[in-house]
């Protein structure tokens, strides 16, 4: 299981030794929720405090982002170069669009599924995509309960994606923690975000990371 913890919970006053310490901590990816005040009722980091974490970060970019005006925000994010940008695809008109874009900038593609999207929904875009995230929250917060009839989805979302592109990944984000990984591995989920969880653990992050794996 491949774990990206999200910088959302991290301490903003200690930016930069919370992203170092995730990455000595054995995390996989770094996940920046990008949030803009209109997909959701939150406004998070633009490009002046991302370029900071990237600068410091030692894992790869893991950029998910809820915004109107996708296309916009690939441009403000690719010179940070992430190896993920994610983008709803509640909210993309042109996503088959969008996914070729952000391919034809190196970057991988992948797109988000609220939670009450079903996975037919990108039946036809898996061939062209690298990652599918589900959202086991409604986005906008960390530190939410996690929605359980994502293990469903995810069973759902595998079996297309077997059909379609094996080599897709399927991303878990909100409300992971200890007791419901083993039914997200089950699933068939190859990589999950976790916040609160990782941020907020008593035995520190690497104790944190260790248990998510
Ligand atoms: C929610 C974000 C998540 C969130 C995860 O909109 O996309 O990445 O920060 O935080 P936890 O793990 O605390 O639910
Ligand atoms: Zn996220």
């Amino acid at each position: 299981m491949l774990i990206a913890p999200s910088i959302l919970s991290a301490d903003f006053g200690n930016l930069s030794r919370d992203v170092n310490a995730i990455c000595e901590a054995g995390c996989d990816l770094v996940h920046v929720d990008v949030m803009d005040g209109h997909f959701v009722p939150n406004l998070t980091i633009g490009p002046v405090v991302v370029s900071a974490v990237a600068k410091v970060a030692t894992k790869p970019l893991d950029i998910h982002l809820m915004v109107e005006n996708n296309s916009f925000f690939v441009d403000l994010f690719t010179p940070f170069n992430p190896k993920y940008i994610s983008f709803h695809i509640e909210e993309e008109k042109h996503p088959h669009r969008l996914i070729q874009k952000i391919r034809g900038l190196e970057i991988s593609p992948a797109v988000v599924l609220n939670p009450h999207t079903p996975p037919e929904a990108i039946e036809y875009l898996i061939e062209d995509l690298d990652m599918v995230l589900l959202m086991s929250v409604n986005p906008g917060f960390g530190g939410q309960k996690f929605i359980s009839s994502v293990v469903e989805k995810a069973k759902k979302l595998k079996a297309l994606i077997e059909k379609k592109n094996p080599n897709c990944l399927i991303q878990v984000d909100g409300g992971v923690n200890d007791s419901n990984i083993q039914e997200l591995k089950d699933a068939g989920v190859d990589v999950v975000v976790a916040g609160s969880f990782v941020f907020n653990h008593p035995d520190g992050y690497k104790k944190a990371i260790e248990s998510i794996k």
